[in-house]
């Protein structure tokens, strides 16, 4: 128990530079205490005592504003900053090192009963005000923006914002290193397109320079096969794509820009 106390302790001084001791840790930050009470509630409400669960859960809302449902599960080093204005439903499910800070609500968006509430894996932080509805998860490391609000699933490592929610960063390092391959292979910069643009037409052209690199990589194949075999098909170099090319769209961007 101590060892869990300790370790809620660390993660604010990990994730708040206001923290400056224990003590104040221990007294001053209600995001504490609602996790805390949740335990207790938490255990009631798995030992059958769901009336007392609920009492205590209410207890922990009136005392710090942050209403957690004592069916939610929890995981280690949850931390509510500040808090006041959150709520987590019933079949919420948070996973390690999980922030929410004050006015987030992991919601439901129907009233049938099951599975309703998000699943938020480890290491999800959840901006103010943001709202997360529904049976989805959002996967690990991803960030919701402050006032957010969120009504489908969120891949890992992801930042998603506004409302309806939109993804600002996927964390694909690799595929964004296969693009850059495939544009310098090309022989043009592509404006530096990747996942992170919010830009339909230059995530547009991510996608083509995907399908090109897939395209690429199987034509090679058969090259290599038809080589073997002795044929002289794949011999010949393809055309050279030029930058001059691209000069009369790259200026016109630079006006507009
Ligand atoms: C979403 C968030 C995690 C993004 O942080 P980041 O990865 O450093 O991203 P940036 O700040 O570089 O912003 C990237 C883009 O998203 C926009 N953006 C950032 N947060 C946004 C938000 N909450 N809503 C809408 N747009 C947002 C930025 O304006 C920027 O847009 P641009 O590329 O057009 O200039 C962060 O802005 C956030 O909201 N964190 C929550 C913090 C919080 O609630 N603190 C409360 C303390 S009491």
């Amino acid at each position: 128990m101590f060892e869990r106390l300790r370790e809620d302790i660390q993660s604010v001084f990990h994730r708040d530079p206001a923290a400056r001791n224990a003590f104040e840790v221990l007294t001053c930050y209600p995001g504490m205490h609602a996790i805390w009470i949740h335990r207790l509630a938490g255990l009631l409400w798995r030992s059958g005592w769901k009336w007392l669960a609920r009492l205590v859960s209410n207890f922990g809302r009136w005392l710090t504003g942050i209403e957690i449902h004592p069916g939610a599960k929890v995981g280690r080093r949850f931390f509510i900053d500040h808090g006041m204005g959150i709520v987590i439903g019933e079949t919420a499910e948070i996973g390690d090192d999980v922030t929410l800070y004050q006015g987030v609500t992991l919601g439901g968006t129907s009233w049938n009963k099951g599975k309703r509430h998000p699943t938020l894996e480890d290491g999800v932080v959840v901006g103010a005000g943001a709202k997360v509805l529904g049976p989805f998860t959002v996967g690990a490391g991803a960030k919701v923006g402050s006032n957010a609000v969120v009504t489908k699933a969120v891949p890992a490592g992801a930042t998603v914002v506004g409302i309806p929610g939109r993804i600002i960063i996927k964390s694909d390092a690799e595929q964004d290193a296969k693009r850059k391959a495939m544009a310098e292979k090309l022989g043009f910069d592509a404006y530096g397109v990747s996942e992170d643009m919010p830009d339909p037409v230059a995530r547009a052209i991510g996608q083509l320079l995907d399908h090109l690199q897939a395209v690429d990589g199987r034509l090679e194949g058969m090259c290599g096969a038809l080589t073997e075999l002795g044929s002289s098909y794949c011999a010949k170099d393809l055309p050279v794509l030029r930058d001059e090319d691209f000069a009369e769209v790259k200026g016109r961007e630079d006006q507009a820009g």
